[in-house]
Order: structure tokens, then sequence, then C-alpha cells
């Protein structure tokens, strides 16, 4: 009996070596060690030997058994890890495992968008700090020491004189001051109020300011250009309106209205039934802005324009909420 095990032992152990799939190890294990295997029966045997037989060979008998197992257990693992098994066969039918690729935000995809089309309108882009000082963000925009005007925005002060910009005009000075005219930029950017926390209103949000100085500019090549922009962003059928207003930096001032783009105008939910949604802020450079940066008043003239891209984007997209531009919810982002 010792012979016929240690036989068996041997041709089980060839057999395991030699598997190559894990479906035929399954048939080695069930030949030796299932119900009625080969080793099961041997095991059985032993208890018909002779007394003084029996613990050597059962003994034996529960050697080769244990040895079978750990074969059987590291061919398994074997197959598995170099994808034989069936539990990794590659299945074609499946559908592909989806990498994600990552994208810009809807704001930035927006200010990109505003800003090209001003590119292509003979604009440049600058920039601007987001800490100001308070002549930059007011005092040279003629917004005169304890004006009202300066309650028209919230402003976040840092120090005395020393703020986080509330808009992106400031930049306007900054760029004369550093060349003559003509003058014809863009300044994308960050600003900052401190405001309620609503769904039309965050303490953070984006504009793009727009300004042009040159000997002979008027009112009609601001309505040009605008209507220019407005027909490339929202459409060519699209309708601008221009609504008098009051900003210190500009004299005249407009706000611009555009026919509302999902009812044409008719009147609905996002228009408030006006047919008419405000998309930015306009004017003739004030001539006391022109003088802060010394540029002659009676030689130069221009126009400035500011739209919130936040505004912009939600009406494009349909979004109710402006604070979802700043939760960083993937669920939205993804949308875009
Ligand atoms: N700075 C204004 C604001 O934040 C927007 C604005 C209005 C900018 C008129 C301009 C302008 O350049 O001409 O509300």
């Amino acid at each position: 009996m010792k012979q016929d095990l240690e036989q068996l032992a041997a041709k089980a152990i060839a057999e395991i070596t030699s598997a190559e799939d894990t479906e035929t190890l399954e048939q080695i294990r069930v030949r030796y060690l299932g119900r009625k295997g080969r080793l099961t029966l041997q095991l059985r045997q032993v208890g018909q030997l002779p007394a003084e037989e029996r613990p050597a060979m059962g003994q034996l008998a529960n050697q080769v058994k244990v040895r079978l197992e750990k074969a059987l257990e590291e061919k398994q693992q074997a197959l598995t890890v170099t994808g034989r098994g069936p539990q990794d066969a590659l299945d074609i039918t499946l559908p592909g495992r989806r990498t994600w690729v990552g994208r810009c935000h809807p704001l930035t995809q927006v200010t990109r968008e505003i800003v090209d089309i001003f590119r292509s309108l003979g604009f440049g882009v600058a920039l601007g700090p987001e800490v100001e000082t308070d002549y930059y963000n007011f005092g040279a925009l003629n917004f005169p020491p304890d004006h009202p005007a300066r309650d028209m925005q919230d402003t976040y002060y840092l120090g005395e004189e020393i703020l986080l910009r509330t808009h992106t005009s400031p930049v306007q000075i900054r760029v004369m001051e550093g060349q003559e005219p003509p003058v014809r930029v863009v300044v994308p950017g960050r600003v900052y109020r401190n405001e309620e926390i609503n769904a039309r209103s965050y303490t953070v949000f984006y504009q793009v300011e727009g300004l042009a100085v040159d000997r002979g500019v008027t009112f009609g090549d601001l309505k040009g250009v605008l209507t220019s922009f407005v027909e490339q962003f929202f459409g060519p059928r699209t309708k601008l309106r221009f609504r008098p207003h009051f900003f210190p930096f500009t004299e005249p001032s407009a706000e611009v209205d555009i026919s509302c783009f999902l009812c044409q105008g008719k009147g609905c939910r996002v228009c408030k039934q006006t047919g008419w949604l405000e998309i930015l802020g306009s004017g003739m450079v004030d001539p006391a802005v022109l003088e802060a940066v010394e540029y002659d008043p009676e030689v130069y003239s221009g126009f400035a324009f500011g739209m919130g891209v936040d505004r912009i984007a939600m009406l494009r997209y349909g979004i109710n909420d402006i604070r979802l531009f700043y939760e960083n919810d993937l669920r939205f982002l993804r949308q875009f």
C-alpha cells in the first residue's frame, strides 16, 4: 500500500503540474480527492489494515492528501494570475471601462469663448491683480471718496487702502498707465464682493472687461462691437437694447439687454415675461478717467464695457443657482 500511495502521489503531482487551465485542475481534484477519488478510496482502506500497520499508513495517506491539496492550490493561483482561469478570461462582449477625461470648468470655457470673439475683433488680452488698492478699484475710476456709488459694490477690505477688487475695471487704469493710445483690450478675471450668498449672488465671480481708446471713438463704435459680439455669442438673430444707466467711470452709460434667446422675445420664465435679458454694463469712458491716466480728453475718447461671466453662463446653460459653479460637484461639472 505504501508503494501504491507513493505512485499515486507522483502521478497526481505530475498531472497537476501539466494542467493548463483551472477546469482541468478541477477534474484532477475530483479524480484524486473527490468522494470516490483515488486517494479518498485509499484512505478508506486504511481502516481495513491490520492494527499495527494502520498508524503509519494513515499518516502517510494523510501526508499525500496534504501535498496534493497544496499542489492544487498553488497551481490554481498560478493559473489565475496568468489569466488562464475562467474568471479572468477575456470577455470581448463586456462594455469597455470608461476613463474620465479632464476638461475646463464651464466658467473657463465661457470666458475663453467671450475672449476669443473679442480677439477676432482686434482686442488684445490684459490681466491685473485681484488684490487692489482703493485708488485703482475706485479713485481713478471716478468714484469720489465717501460717494454712495461705492456702496454699489460691497467691498472686502484687507487694509485701509487695500482691498479685493470688486470688478475688473481697475485693469483699465493699469493698461492705460502702461501705454499710449490706441488701446483695445479685454480683461477676464475674478472679482469679489461682500454679498449675501444665494442662488443669484456669490462672494466670488468672474467678469470680462473691455476698453477701447483712440482718436474719434464714438458710441456708434461701442454699439457695433457689442452687436458683433452678441450675434456671435448668442446667435445672429439676437437683438440688442441699450438702456440709460449710471456708472461713475462712463458718461453716458448704458446697460445692454439682449432679446431672450429662449423665447425669442415673446416672454418666458427666464426673462420674467419681459422678452429681454440684461447682460452687461457699458458706456463712453468718462473724461475724468482719461485725465487720471494723463490721456488728453480733448484728443482721445473711448468706450468700455463689463459683463458677468457667471450670469452669461447661467443664461446659456439654463443654470438656476450660481453656487453650482463653486461647489466642484463632478456630477455638475461633467455635463460641460
Ligand atoms: N464695473 C462694472 C460692474 O462691475 C461693470 C461695467 C460697467 C464695466 C460699465 C464697464 C462699464 O467697463 O463701462 O458692475
